[in-house]
């Protein structure tokens, strides 16, 4: 059976995740462009990180929870790295995730011996933009082949539970899920992961489109929202909203 993961940023929406069965619920460093605004992943730190991931924690029961952990809360030193992944692990996390290959192993190692469950996430990895020129389908040439591959392999020796293949092709993807005893969890990376994750409020349809290619939309909650709130509009221009129902 497929391992079914979405991200959630608030109690509401962990609550329903939770209640309906969703086996992994991931706070996202993605609620940056998300629900902040902001324009990529690199402007998102800790504390507002920390604000949404106990909200979700507050409304998950039995899900894995994971927290992911945002840019240069990993890096600067193994010191930082472990106290800041104790600050998911006490908001209600029961592991955190981390981006990049080997050259995050160390830290990941680290973290591993220290109790703290870690979520690997390689591929198309939002964190690296600056590295790799833009959001770039990976596995799509022999040393990226072969980068992943190697990565894969050395995420799983450091002991991680799982990893995120995020854009990568789906030929690529399948051979890393053949070749690891861990779990893959797919974004864009195809058929054959096995599990697949998607931003919760994409597949909603209430982010701004364009949607990547691997989105499938649910829903289409922008235009029903639009619908509704124009309604309230009108109701209340029009003096149709409150009525005498809707009074004290
Ligand atoms: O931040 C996020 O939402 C993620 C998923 C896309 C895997 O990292």
């Amino acid at each position: 059976e497929k391992i079914v993961a979405l991200t959630a940023y608030d109690y509401q929406m962990a609550k329903i995740e939770d209640e309906i069965g969703i086996d992994v619920i991931l706070v996202g460093d993605s609620v940056s462009n998300v629900l902040l605004g902001y324009d990529n992943t690199l402007k998102i730190g800790m504390e507002e990180m920390i604000v949404f991931t106990k909200a979700v924690a507050r409304g998950t029961k039995r899900a894995l929870l994971v927290g992911d952990m945002p840019f240069l809360s990993f890096q600067i030193s193994k010191q930082s790295a472990i106290k800041n992944a104790g600050e998911f692990i006490r908001a209600g996390c029961d592991a955190v995730k981390i981006e990049g290959g080997e050259e995050s192993l160390e830290v990941i190692e680290y973290l591993v011996k220290n109790g703290i469950p870690v979520m690997g996430h390689i591929g198309l990895t939002p964190q690296w933009i600056l590295k790799m020129g833009g959001y770039k389908v990976q596995g799509k040439t022999e040393e990226s082949i072969k980068k992943l591959k190697k990565d894969a392999k050395l995420l799983e020796q450091a002991g991680v539970f799982s990893i995120v293949l995020e854009g990568v092709k789906e030929e690529v993807a399948k051979e890393i899920t053949e070749d690891l005893k861990i779990p893959t969890i797919g974004i864009g990376a195809g058929r054959f992961c096995d599990g697949q994750i998607l931003v919760v409020w994409d597949l909603l349809g209430y982010t701004e489109p364009p949607y990547p290619k691997f989105v499938r939309l649910y829903e289409n909650l922008r235009e029903r929202i639009k619908e509704a709130l124009l309604k309230f509009r009108e109701d209340v221009t029009k003096g149709d909203y409150p009525s005498e129902k809707e009074i004290y």
